[in-house]
């Protein structure tokens, strides 16, 4: 049995002040059954991570070097992610593939220096608009998971994949209950295909304009584990809502 995770993606936004009063609501107001995290602006870890305490919510980061220490100016290591506390961390965001030209090769190394220093990370991977009009989405999902399912049952089985249509991201468009359903079982498949105990450990998140009215249905499909959130992480009552529907 999979624990439902739900993660917030507060993307880059949000100041100081945020952190002072949307934390301590949600670690007020956690529900029981699923796992949260808040994946927040590196800047802000320090705070966010005052701000849980010793709450059960966990703390996360959106991006980190595939290198270890050194000199890589501008660039945080997966060392540095750890001190701090995280336990996730997102690697292969749509955003940074498109604008950072990160490719899945990258991704899965980025994976592998989070897994090396004991965190985990949150792998994304979807389509454009194109290229699901073009019956491409199977075809582009498996090239962005190959290098990072190359990294063997072991590191695998650690991982959380979290599928998200490029198209419906920031759009309020979400995919259908039975598109997002048809990618995960795809994804599931080829996790099997590792090995059985990652294609049954490993969650696989939706994310893409999850709203509190949309939440239910989706996390009702059995292989959707929760959600990576965006816009509606932003909003302690949306958010506690789709954590609610977990
Ligand atoms: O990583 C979360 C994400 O890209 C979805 O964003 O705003 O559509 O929920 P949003």
């Amino acid at each position: 049995m999979r624990t439902k995770l739900v993660a917030g993606n507060w993307k880059m936004h949000g100041r100081r002040e945020m952190v002072a009063s949307l934390v301590p609501t949600l670690v007020s107001r956690l529900p029981q059954g699923p796992e949260v995290a808040v994946c927040v602006p590196f800047v802000y870890l320090s705070d966010t991570q005052a701000a849980i305490g010793g709450a059960r919510l966990q703390l996360g980061a959106q991006d980190v070097s595939e290198c270890e220490d050194g000199a890589f100016t501008g660039e945080i290591s997966a060392g540095m992610l750890n001190e701090m506390g995280c336990r996730y961390v997102i690697v292969g965001h749509s955003e940074r593939r498109a604008r950072h030209a990160e490719s899945s090769q990258r991704v899965a190394e980025k994976a592998a220096a989070a897994l090396r220093a004991g965190m985990t990370p949150i792998v994304c991977v979807g389509e454009t608009r194109e290229e699901r009009l073009s019956g491409r989405t199977a075809t582009v999902i498996a090239a962005q998971l190959a290098p990072v399912l190359a990294l063997g049952a072991s590191l695998v089985e650690r991982l959380v994949i979290a599928y998200e249509p490029v198209w419906a991201i920031g759009t309020g468009l979400s995919a259908s209950v039975a598109e997002a359903a048809e990618v995960h079982a795809d994804i599931r498949a080829a996790l099997a295909k590792v090995s059985a105990a990652a294609a049954k450990t490993v969650r696989i998140l939706y994310g893409g304009s999850v709203k509190p009215e949309t939440a239910p249905a989706l996390f009702a499909v059995d292989d959707i584990d929760g959600g990576l959130i965006g816009g509606a992480a932003l909003d302690a009552e949306a958010f506690l809502a789709i954590c609610n529907a977990a």
